[in-house]
């Protein structure tokens, strides 16, 4: 698919108040600073479409991204940031889940993971209870760039192991590199195979 346009709409606090209208929407979503913002802007090829930090918390709302003039990108904050405090911790868990459950133009979260760790409690924790509410749901593996293709099989078979323990059937996954634009196409055409198949 070739991106023809990408442009920022709206930045939000709420869910009531995103875009209306039925088009479809792929979000981003994973532990604060694992790439969000980054791999928005990749595979935009858009630089500075989506604000990008290397400390964490840098994304803090919701940002809807025009694509193509027919679809929403989706930039969420991020999960798990400790140092941000309790109660802004708690804000923002409340706007993830209730985007997350409520927002019916959602088509399917791209759950981001950091392909340099071993599997964390929050990322499994956060894919079980996508699990329970029946939310779709693909991993994206990313700064891939950063270890060798050796250490990357040993996360992806680290997780194979520990989701075979919850699913019967594997969630689909993506590697990617927001540095050397790993997983753009393989992505891309994942969402447009969706895009199709729904109109
Ligand atoms: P929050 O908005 O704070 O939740 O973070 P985020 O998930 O949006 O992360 P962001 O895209 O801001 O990236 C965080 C840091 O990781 C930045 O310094 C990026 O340059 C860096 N980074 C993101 N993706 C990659 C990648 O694929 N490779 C490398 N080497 N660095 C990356
Ligand atoms: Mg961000």
């Amino acid at each position: 698919m070739i991106i023809t346009s990408a442009k920022f709409i709206v930045s939000n606090t709420d869910v009531a108040r995103c875009p209306s209208g039925d088009r479809a929407e792929y979000a981003f979503i994973g532990r604060s600073n694992v790439g969000k913002s980054s791999l928005i802007n990749m595979l935009t090829d858009r630089k500075g479409l989506a604000l990008t930090s290397a400390t964490p918390g840098k994304t803090l709302l919701i940002n809807h991204f025009l694509i193509n003039d027919t679809w929403y990108l989706v930039d969420l904050p991020g999960y798990g940031y400790a140092r941000r405090g309790r109660s802004e911790q708690e804000r923002l868990r409340t706007l993830i889940g209730s985007y997350v459950l409520n927002r019916q133009q959602l088509t399917c979260l791209f759950v981001l993971i950091d392909a340099r760790l071993t599997p964390q409690p929050i990322d499994r924790e956060f894919i079980h209870f996508l699990g329970l509410e029946g939310v779709p749901f693909a991993m994206v593996f990313t700064k891939a760039d950063k270890l060798s293709r050796t250490k990357l099989d040993t996360t992806l078979k680290a997780w194979d192991e520990a989701l075979a323990e919850e699913w019967e059937e594997l969630p689909r996954r993506f590697i990617t590199s927001s540095l050397n634009r790993d997983g753009r196409d393989e992505l891309l055409d994942y969402i447009d195979e969706i895009n199709r198949s729904i109109h």
